[in-house]
């Protein structure tokens, strides 16, 4: 493919870009179609789809990235496809098969090679599946008919500044129930996140941190993004919560702690007066990559962990490691890459 884009790779944020193709494939009379590409990015659905008024959709975030030697790849499709079958089941909509899934993302990253930023600029290509259920439908009730989409973008830093240091502050508002979906990828827990976000945003903060909703005791989740921290002996800690989303960079770097850096690894409760145990600090997701967190704004204080301004060391070695394996500098454990 010779086709070129006209894109400054290396300022690239976290917005829209149109690219040219997508996959589709809808779900009707019980099964998915065989799906294939397409270039227009609008859909046109009932307006009665249970996606619009009822919430049922879910969504996933992987990414694609260039190799050295020019070779694609995906890290850890088949964990997003796994954690989008959970999310499906949670809102009785139709599981994808592992493989259709794998085989949609690779198809649009393929036909999208030209978006894909050149190795070394820091940018991917950022792939967001999605399922959403449509037809005609008023009650509160399950679709009857279901679009699955994978699209694909070009994508630099989430946070401004990428690895360096961002303060967050404690949200006032839970973004999922104790029993609730908070551990699942869908649209209504990030609908209820946009409120304490804009107050963080306003207030001059990166995001906000959500406590655990049951006792608001513990720390959750980080924005779009889950929380760690590096004890004072060298432990990697993150919170155990039932209404997080289950990181799959967050389990990457746990498994690199462990088996790259010889650390402990624990998921335990994270008690939000009790950070002093933690000499550095930080977020981690797919967008987020890995964030710093400098410092978090708790009744009035902000407790500063490493520093507001430098990245500690155990962080940046997490971070080296992570992305050497996810641009193909550095061996990862069996099974982690998938060429494309
Ligand atoms: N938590 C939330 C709420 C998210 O939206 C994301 C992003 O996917 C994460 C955590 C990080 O998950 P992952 O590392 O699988 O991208
Ligand atoms: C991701 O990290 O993939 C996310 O989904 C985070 C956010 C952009 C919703």
């Amino acid at each position: 493919m010779n086709k070129t884009v006209n894109i400054d790779w290396g300022n690239l944020g976290f917005n829209y870009i149109k690219t040219d193709y997508r996959y589709i494939s809808y779900w009707k009379d019980g099964k998915w179609d065989d799906g294939n590409l397409i270039e227009d990015n609008m859909l046109t659905i009932s307006e009665a789809s249970t996606a619009l008024h009822y919430g049922q959709q879910c969504f996933e975030g992987l990414k694609a990235y260039k190799t050295k030697s020019g070779k694609i790849q995906l890290f850890r499709p088949d964990e997003n496809a796994k954690r989008m079958n959970n999310s499906l089941s949670k809102l009785l909509m139709p599981e994808i098969p592992v493989d259709k899934f794998i085989d949609a993302c690779k198809q649009v990253v393929k036909a999208n090679e030209h978006f894909i930023p050149p190795y070394g600029t820091g940018g991917t290509l950022y792939l967001r599946p999605f399922v959403i259920g449509v037809g005609d439908n008023i009650g509160v009730k399950p679709a009857t008919e279901y679009i699955f989409v994978v699209f694909c973008l070009p994508v630099g830093n989430y946070f401004k500044g990428g690895m360096t240091p961002c303060n967050f502050m404690i949200a006032d508002y839970d973004r999922a129930a104790p029993h609730g979906t908070g551990a699942n990828k869908v649209g209504g827990n990030y609908a209820a996140s946009l409120q304490p976000h804009k107050v963080a945003v306003d207030r001059g903060f990166a995001d906000c941190i959500y406590l655990d909703p049951a006792t608001r005791k513990n720390i959750d989740e980080v924005g779009a993004a889950n929380f760690f921290g590096i004890t004072i002996n060298n432990e990697f800690v993150t919170p155990k919560s039932s209404s997080i989303l289950p990181s799959i960079t967050k389990y990457s770097l746990m498994h690199i702690a462990e088996h790259y850096l010889g650390m402990k690894v624990y998921e335990r409760d994270v008690p939000i007066d009790n950070l002093d145990v933690f000499k550095e600090a930080g977020a981690c997701g797919t967008a987020a990559v890995i964030t710093p967190i400098g410092g978090i704004e708790y009744n009035g204080h902000l407790h500063v962990f490493y520093s507001e301004t430098e990245v500690g060391p155990v962080i940046k070695e997490l971070y080296r490691i992570l992305c050497g394996i996810q641009f193909g500098d550095i061996e990862g454990p069996e099974g982690w890459i998938f060429e494309v």
